[in-house]
């Protein structure tokens, strides 16, 4: 069963044909009513949504399926039924499952005890379907009509604030995988953990990244400024200690300046304006994270559509 809890679970040649796929979505949206014809969704949240869930039960439409969304506490989960028996039940009904939650350990568990794909909607490690939007959305920025992988190929991204994120993660793990220059930088304390290290060992990737303390260093030369929340959630214990402690990696203006002239700035969102990134970049010209929202739509229809047809061969 090929699931996609992970960016690593596509290889390049897969992610390639995502991307050309969300392409077409994208330019033709109603264009695939087959794709996951009478197929039942789950989607399954053990944390708040606003873009995964909407573009996820919208996509499952569009492709002809019925999203069934469901959250932890109003379902047997939030009285003590086992995360193996949930996954085997969900199986007899669903035809794939798409899961937002805490500890990665528990959608791997899902996926361990499933007949029927898992996506990964967030985990406290990573956010793949974000960061395969993210791409795309700067492939499309490059050239919209090749959206060619290859592109990416030294391109300079700067992540500031939580180094040890979940989406700082899935950056590090994306510019090992399709060859990009990634600074990361913020806090000593809130450095890439070791465990990211070691998933990109134990995919025989490189550990290509720079982490920095220097906002300044990170920029410099950019094409690509990216930031995230400063407490994510799950991490609302630290959240005034980690505001003062991430106030210098805000992106302003003027770190924009020491980016190339030509460079975007891209935030998954939700967005704290006057926290991680000021109100003027977000409003500015070369923000580009409402397309970026947009695209978690034809990027998911996209994956939703590989992994059936990857499971039906
Ligand atoms: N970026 C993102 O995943 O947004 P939501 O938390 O609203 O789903
Ligand atoms: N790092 C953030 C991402 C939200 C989409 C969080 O986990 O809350």
């Amino acid at each position: 069963m090929q699931h996609f809890l992970k960016e690593t679970d596509f290889t390049p040649d897969q992610a390639q044909e995502v991307f050309h796929l969300a392409r077409d979505m994208k330019a033709s949206r109603f264009s695939s009513p087959e794709a996951l014809n009478f197929q039942s969704w789950g989607l399954l949240f053990f944390k708040s949504s606003t873009r995964t869930r909407i573009s996820f039960e919208v996509g499952v439409n569009e492709l002809g399926g019925f999203p069934v969304v469901l959250d932890s506490q109003n379902t047997q989960i939030g009285r003590g039924e086992s995360i193996g028996d949930t996954a085997r039940v969900m199986s007899r009904y669903l035809h794939g499952l798409v899961i937002r939650t805490f500890g990665h350990e528990i959608i791997e568990s899902f996926a361990a005890n499933s007949t029927i794909p898992v996506i990964n909607g967030l985990t406290d490690f990573n956010h793949p379907c974000q960061l395969y939007t993210d791409l795309f959305t700067f492939l499309e920025r490059i050239n919209p009509d090749t959206i060619d992988i290859s592109a990416l190929r030294g391109r300079k991204v700067a992540f500031f604030g939580d180094c040890a994120s979940n989406m700082a993660n899935s950056w590090i793990i994306s510019a090992a995988m399709f060859g990009m220059e990634l600074a990361l930088a913020g806090p000593e304390d809130f450095a890439p953990e070791q465990r990211v290290v070691d998933a990109l060992k134990a995919e025989g990737l490189p550990v290509n990244y720079r982490f920095t303390t220097n906002p300044e260093e990170a920029a410099k030369d950019a094409d690509l400024l990216y930031t995230d929340v400063w407490v994510s959630m799950g991490d609302e214990a630290t959240a005034s200690s980690r505001k003062a402690r991430m106030q210098p990696y805000q992106v302003t203006q003027p770190l924009m300046a020491m980016a190339k002239p030509d460079a975007y700035f891209m935030h998954c969102l939700p967005a704290h304006a006057g926290e991680e990134v000021s109100q003027e970049v977000l409003d500015s010209p070369r923000s580009i994270i409402f397309d970026e929202a947009e695209n978690r739509l034809h990027t998911q229809k996209a994956i939703m559509a590989k992994l059936a047809e990857l499971n039906a061969q």
